[in-house]
């Protein structure tokens, strides 16, 4: 008999990744459950990699969907104006960037994270004239040249197979321990005219680093990046591709510093319902693109265009699921606190955006295993993979919640008694 994965494994490519993790075939997927092809249940913390923070297939993005294509609504229009796009831009004007006081132009970039990160590279190089661009260790900003330059884990920088250049990397909070405030290091660097560090164009950071090992930065390190990419004349750029739409809390991850990026980067859970959707936000003094100087042929996607209105419309009207979020986010920390206190590991990660240091990334990825054979999708992160990180759907309900974090819970516990038993 065939294996249900030889299809998968004789045809698709070796770079296939996650599907190695949790290799079943799914056949659907509803909020927080992935549901095998034979109708096994998972309860889904991967979540898309922050790409669902909406869950699997919202009955109200679907229906709208559902509508727009039977009505032969515009699936593909290269950048034209559809009425698809306008509702959105609408939606986004009104629904977050009014009530927050923020005045910013959209541009659409190619549909993934790391299109809309070269966009933002280039238009802050363009902007200032200058080449250099500050990112952080651990960063991860996606997988295409530029974007890969500011990317720190030295696996995905090897894939490039050529330099990757023009870019400085300075220490990210907590680097260096607790104690050392390391924009002081950047500060210095940018005030030495022999440092060898050239005046930048951008500052590039994440607020949360999401892959790098949900590594978060506290708010006055957030503002004093922000007030050295001022006095210096470099744009900041907050790549909220992962750490946006809510997963830290609030629609921005930087919401509650008080700052405001020159430039924002948003994809993964933008569109609401997993669709391939990328998005710059510029100040509308930076919008000094020519016509399709950064081009693509599926810049804005109509689709997403109406789902990710549909997101805006349900979520993020008044403040019921910001605060939602946050008391689930409480119940997280609290959970994952009482594992990490029983092991001696570390909390990670704010908001709906955390994990556990377990110390290493073997012990991690056992953890992980357990959880997938108890019914769990999980996945780790850091520069050792040694972050086990809590992806759930915001839209979680409390109970499955509840059920996934006590699998996670137990899954730590049977790793540590299987590790003490072998090293008894
Ligand atoms: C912060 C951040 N930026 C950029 C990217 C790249 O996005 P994509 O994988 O859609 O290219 C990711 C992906 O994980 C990310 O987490």
């Amino acid at each position: 008999m065939t294996s249900p994965l030889t299809a998968f494994e004789t045809v698709e490519s070796e770079v296939r990744s996650y599907c190695r993790s949790f290799p079943v075939v799914f056949g659907g997927a509803r909020n927080a459950t992935l549901t095998t092809q034979d109708g096994v249940d998972y309860t889904d913390f991967l979540a898309g990699c922050s790409s669902l923070n909406y869950g699997h297939n919202d009955p109200d993005m679907q229906a709208a969907l559902i509508e727009y294509i039977k009505s032969n609504g515009v699936t593909h229009g290269l950048d034209m104006y559809t009425n698809a796009k306008r509702d959105f831009l609408e939606a986004f004007r009104d629904i977050i960037l009014k009530p927050r006081d923020m005045d910013y132009r959209l541009q659409f970039t190619g549909p993934t994270g790391a299109n809309a990160v070269e966009a933002a590279i280039k238009l802050a190089r363009k902007v200032t004239g200058r080449t250099n661009i500050v990112s952080f260790t651990n960063g991860f900003h996606g997988v295409t040249a530029g974007a890969l330059a500011a990317t720190g884990n030295g696996y995905h920088r090897g894939g490039n197979g050529a330099p990757l250049e023009g870019v400085t990397r300075i220490p990210y909070d907590g680097y260096l321990g607790d104690d050392m405030d390391t924009t002081q290091i950047l500060a210095k660097m940018l005030e030495d005219p022999s440092s060898g560090v050239d005046a930048p164009a951008a500052i590039l950071v994440e607020t949360v680093q999401g892959e790098g090992g949900l590594n978060a930065a506290s708010a006055d390190w957030m503002r004093s990046i922000a007030k050295l990419a001022q006095q210096h004349g470099a744009l900041l750029i907050v790549d909220d591709i992962q750490a946006g739409c809510g997963r830290t809390g609030t629609f921005f991850s930087f919401e509650e510093m008080g700052i405001q990026p020159d430039i924002i980067t948003m994809a993964k859970s933008l569109s609401g319902m997993g669709l391939p959707f990328a998005m710059v936000l510029m100040k509308p003094d930076h919008d000094i693109w020519g016509p399709a100087e950064h081009n693509g042929t599926f810049r804005g996607n109509n689709h997403a265009f109406v789902t990710a209105r549909i997101a805006l419309e349900k979520f993020w009207k008044d403040d019921a699921f910001a605060t939602d979020i946050k008391a689930k986010g409480d119940v997280l920390h609290k959970r994952l606190k009482a594992i990490a206190d029983q092991h001696g590991w570390t909390l990670r990660g704010r908001g709906m955006f955390r994990g556990i240091n377990v110390g290493n990334g073997d012990t991690a990825a056992e953890i992980c295993k357990h959880c997938y054979q108890n019914g769990l999708i999980i996945e780790t992160s850091g520069g050792h993979d040694e972050v086990v990180k809590v992806l759930a759907p915001l839209t979680i309900p409390m109970e499955q919640f509840e059920a996934g974090l006590a699998i996670l819970a137990k899954a730590a516990d049977s790793v540590m008694s299987q590790g003490s038993a072998k090293a008894a």
